[in-house]
C-alpha cells in the first residue's frame, strides 16, 4: 500500500500541490484524474522522488520514504511509467528493458520471461530500436521496463494518451493481471471509460488539491461534469 499525507510542493513561487492526502491500497488500481495542469504529473514525480515535497510525506507500507532519492525509492519498490513514455529511441527494445533491471535488489541481470508473457510484442521486437516502435508499442515497452525492476507499486502517468483502442485494452488487461497478483497500481488518467473499466478507487484533483474521491463505479455524470469536463 502507498499513502500520501498532507503533501505540498512548489515550483519556486508556483504552488503545484496543496495538502494532498491519498491512500492507494494493494491489489487495486487507484486512479488520479483531473483536467490539464492540475498537478497530476507533479504528484507522480513527488511519489517517485524525482521532486521533493515542501511539506507532508509519502509512505510505502509503514515506511516513510519522503527523504529518499528516486533511485532508493526504486529499490524500495516504486516504479514510474512517465507521461510521454520516455523510451530511449537509440537503444533496442531489449536494452530499454535491461535498464529497468537496475531497480532490482536481487542482482538479476536477465529480463524476466513474465514480461514477454504480458507483452508478447516485446519479444518479437527485441532488436528493434525504441524510436522505431509505434506509440502503443512504446507504451508497452515503458510498462515492461518498469516491471523489469520487480516493483510493488506501479505508477502510470496517462498510459492511454495517443494510443489506439486495441492496445489500450491490452494495457488494461495487464493492469488487471498485476493487481490480481497483489501489486499496487496508481493510474493517472483522463480517459473516463478506461477508469470505469479497470479502476477501483479514484481521486480527482483541481489546482493542486483533491476535490473529490470515491469508487470508480460512483463516477457519475454529476461528478464528471463538475470536475472533469472542459
Ligand atoms: N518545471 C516546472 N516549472 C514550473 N511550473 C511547472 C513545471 N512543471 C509543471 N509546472 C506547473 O505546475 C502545474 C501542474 O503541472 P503538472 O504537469 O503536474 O499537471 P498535470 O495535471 O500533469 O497536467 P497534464 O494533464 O497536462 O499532464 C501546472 O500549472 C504547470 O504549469
Ligand atoms: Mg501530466
Amino acid at each position: 500500500m502507498l499513502s500520501i499525507q498532507n503533501l505540498s510542493f512548489s515550483y519556486g513561487m508556483v504552488q503545484a500541490l496543496r495538502d494532498v492526502s491519498m491512500v492507494m491500497p494493494q491489489g487495486q488500481v487507484t486512479c488520479v484524474m483531473g483536467r490539464n495542469g492540475v498537478g497530476k504529473t507533479t504528484l507522480m514525480k513527488n511519489i517517485m522522488g524525482l521532486l521533493h515535497q515542501t511539506a507532508g510525506e509519502v509512505a510505502l507500507g509503514a515506511t516513510n520514504v519522503s527523504g529518499l532519492p528516486a533511485y532508493r525509492r526504486a529499490r524500495a519498490g516504486i516504479a514510474l511509467v512517465p507521461q510521454g513514455r520516455q523510451i530511449f529511441a537509440k537503444l533496442s527494445v531489449t536494452e530499454n528493458l535491461r535498464i529497468g533491471l537496475q531497480a532490482r535488489t536481487d542482482g538479476r541481470k536477465t529480463i524476466p520471461e513474465e514480461i514477454f508473457e504480458l507483452f508478447p510484442v516485446l519479444k518479437t521486437m527485441g532488436k528493434r530500436m525504441g524510436g522505431d516502435l509505434s506509440g502503443g508499442q512504446q507504451q508497452q515497452l515503458a510498462i515492461g521496463r518498469a516491471l523489469a525492476g520487480d516493483p510493488k507499486v506501479l505508477l502510470l502517468d496517462e498510459p492511454t494518451e495517443g494510443i489506439q483502442p486495441n492496445i489500450i485494452q491490452q494495457i488494461g488487461a495487464v493492469l488487471r493481471t498485476l493487481v490480481g497478483r497483489g501489486m499496487t497500481v496508481v493510474l493517472v488518467e483522463q480517459y473516463l471509460d478506461f477508469v470505469r473499466e479497470f479502476g477501483h478507487g479514484f481521486y480527482i484533483m483541481n489546482r493542486g488539491r483533491v476535490v473529490a474521491e470515491g469508487q470508480s463505479s460512483q463516477l457519475d455524470a454529476e461528478v464528471v461534469n463538475r470536475h472533469l469536463s472542459v
